[in-house]
């Protein structure tokens, strides 16, 4: 059990294509998983990928469980390991791809928050630590935190998705009293 460094956005580990993990409930894997656990939960985080720590492998945690104290007005969302995902963008009822719009942060881009858009309702197949299969169909900010969270298997940050750069910035300034001084927000 230990808290990770979480890397922050500059550092070239954050924009590796992340590698496929080959070997299912080993002790290595489960040892990822509670680093990834206890990082995100000291951080308060809703999310983290394996690269934000520093390991190349395609394994991303999410979920809330109850109210995330960065994302207070967002719904619960069910606590996942997700091991090397695929995320299949769906049409909505109305048959076109629908896009969604809402505030996003990341722990390795501490202090900042912006709007970025992202289709709303989205597939996502994986495994779990154990190597059985996940398989979701999710909208709203589960699918939101699932994708962002992904992104970071591919080398992209939030940031890198923002069209509207009017609403990015300061998280103190956008939602006073939300996180704290921004040296602390992880
Ligand atoms: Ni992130």
């Amino acid at each position: 059990m230990a808290v990770r460094k979480i890397l922050k956005m500059g550092d070239p580990r954050l924009l590796r294509v992340a590698q496929p993990v080959t070997q299912f409930d080993t002790d290595a894997l489960h040892l990822l998983i509670t680093d990834l656990l206890d990082t995100m939960a000291a951080a308060n985080g809703a999310g983290l990928a394996a690269p934000q720590i520093g390991v190349d492998l395609q394994v991303v945690i999410f979920g809330t469980g109850a109210v995330s104290p960065r994302y207070p007005d967002a719904p619960p969302i069910p606590r996942t390991v997700l091991v090397n995902p695929v995320i299949t963008p769906l049409a909505g009822p109305e048959g076109g791809m629908e896009e969604a719009e809402d505030w996003e942060g990341c722990l390795s881009v501490p202090g900042l928050r912006a709007v970025v858009p992202r289709p709303a309702r989205v597939r996502y197949t994986g495994f779990d630590q154990y190597g059985d299969p996940v398989d979701r169909t999710v909208d709203g900010f589960h699918a939101r935190v699932v994708q962002h969270e992904c992104d970071h298997l591919v080398g992209t940050l939030y940031p890198m998705r923002v069209r509207d750069f009017t609403r990015f910035g300061y998280t103190e300034i956008f939602f006073p009293g939300l996180d704290g001084p921004v040296e602390d927000d992880n």
